[in-house]
């Protein structure tokens, strides 16, 4: 395996990939604010004689390698931002704006797709090839965006991956269908009316009516949801109050809503409005409940998958592929893509051997850059043999 990969990616190449990757960790940016990592990006595409166009969706790049336009085309996809986040990996090149940090290995994703790229410049795949870097997969969701101003335009099928700490180096992990869940976000205010800590009756505490609620909430999943589809509310937020002695008028909670189907997922919202608007009348506060819709789950589709779990045992063998037997509740974005073409979204497995496993979202986060190595290769295998199969089954434009 280990020759395999060097013989696809030189020693130079993932020097030069690491350099990349640390850069962009130092420099981290929010979603839609990728304007360094943009310009890095584009600069390192002109380096490889890389035809791209800059400023989709705001900082999203699309380069692409033409071999014959009646050709099929595979395109690979790497998100580029980072997260609001105190760096404290103490890292020689940790992030050097405060208070941002790339903490889920989105700068790994670039430096791999960049490799990638350089691959199949430098020995060009039957068929075309196109590298979407799109930003902010963290929050308001650049994919969406980018398809509409045409990032997938003459693109037949579509691969991208993710940098897992839960998979060693050097494995690669692959779901059929669903993967990933829908991702709703809720606010809720609460309005009640405030006073004297020592006269309760004539308040309406906001805090006792929050309290009650995020247990309500809980219990919603656990009694009124099927077990078999599972479903997750988490409050990750809760305000209210000022002081000690005077009993808050307001509170406000934040929270995230996951489930994996459309039908679970508009019970839940609804559930929440209905456990809502009782408490609202059985404590005479007022009660909003605002939601702002998430992203749709990453299905991935069975041929592609297919692809990408051959190019997988070819390239590190069967036993470093790792069948992922659930689906999980994590969201991304990548979903929108697969709405549009076929594709198929995988785990990259980035621990670092006999370390700590440090999760994504953490500010210690890190991983072992040798995935970016593995990375590389894989997915200009992975684009080598999609455009074979493709070609085979007759995808050939007129
Ligand atoms: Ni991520």
């Amino acid at each position: 395996m280990a020759n395999k990969l060097r013989k696809i990616v030189s020693n130079e190449l993932f020097e030069w990939m690491r350099e990349i990757r640390r850069t962009i960790h130092q420099q981290p940016e929010l979603g839609f604010r990728e304007e360094k990592t943009s310009a890095l990006i584009s600069g390192f595409l002109e380096q490889l004689d890389i035809k791209h166009k800059t400023g989709i969706a705001k900082t999203g790049v699309v380069g692409k390698i033409i071999v014959d336009k009646k050709a099929p085309t595979v395109a690979l996809r790497a998100d580029m931002d980072a997260l609001p986040v105190i760096e404290s990996t103490g890292l020689t090149f940790s992030s050097k704006t405060p208070g941002v940090m790339h903490a889920c290995g989105h700068d790994g994703h670039v430096a791999i797709m960049l490799g990638a790229a350089a691959i199949l410049k430098k020995n060009p795949p039957d068929g075309n090839a196109v590298f979407i870097f799109q930003p902010s997969e963290e929050s308001e969701g650049g994919a969406r965006p980018m398809i509409e101003e045409g990032a997938l335009k003459g693109v037949d099928m579509i691969f991208g991956g993710h940098i897992e700490p839960d998979f060693n180096i050097g494995e690669i992990g692959i779901k059929t269908g669903l993967h990933t869940s829908y991702t709703d976000a809720f606010e809720i205010r609460i309005t009640g009316k405030g006073g004297h800590a020592a006269r309760p009756h004539e308040t309406i505490d906001a805090v006792v009516i929050a309290s009650r609620l995020v247990m309500d909430l809980q219990t919603i999943v656990s009694r009124e949801t099927d077990p078999f589809s599972p479903v997750v509310i988490t409050v990750g937020y809760i305000n209210a109050g000022t002081v000690h002695n005077v009993i808050a008028e307001k509170a406000t909670l934040k929270g995230t809503i996951r489930t994996i189907d459309e039908l679970t997922r508009s019970q839940m919202i609804d559930r929440i409005r209905k456990t809502a608007s009782s408490l609202s009348l059985l404590h005479g506060a007022d009660i909003q409940v605002v939601l702002f819709p998430g992203y749709p789950p990453v299905i991935n589709e069975e041929k592609a998958t297919e692809l990408a779990r051959d190019a997988a045992v070819d390239l590190l063998g069967e036993k470093n592929v790792v069948s992922i037997p659930l689906p999980g509740l994590g969201g991304e974005d990548f979903a929108y893509y697969l709405h549009k073409v076929p594709g198929c979204f995988v785990r990259l497995g980035g621990a670092r051997k006999g370390a700590e496993i440090v999760e994504s979202h953490s500010p210690r986060f890190d991983f072992d850059e040798e995935v970016l190595r593995v990375g590389a290769a894989y997915f200009s295998e992975l684009v080598r043999y999609a455009l074979k199969k493709l070609r085979r089954d007759g995808q050939v434009r007129n």
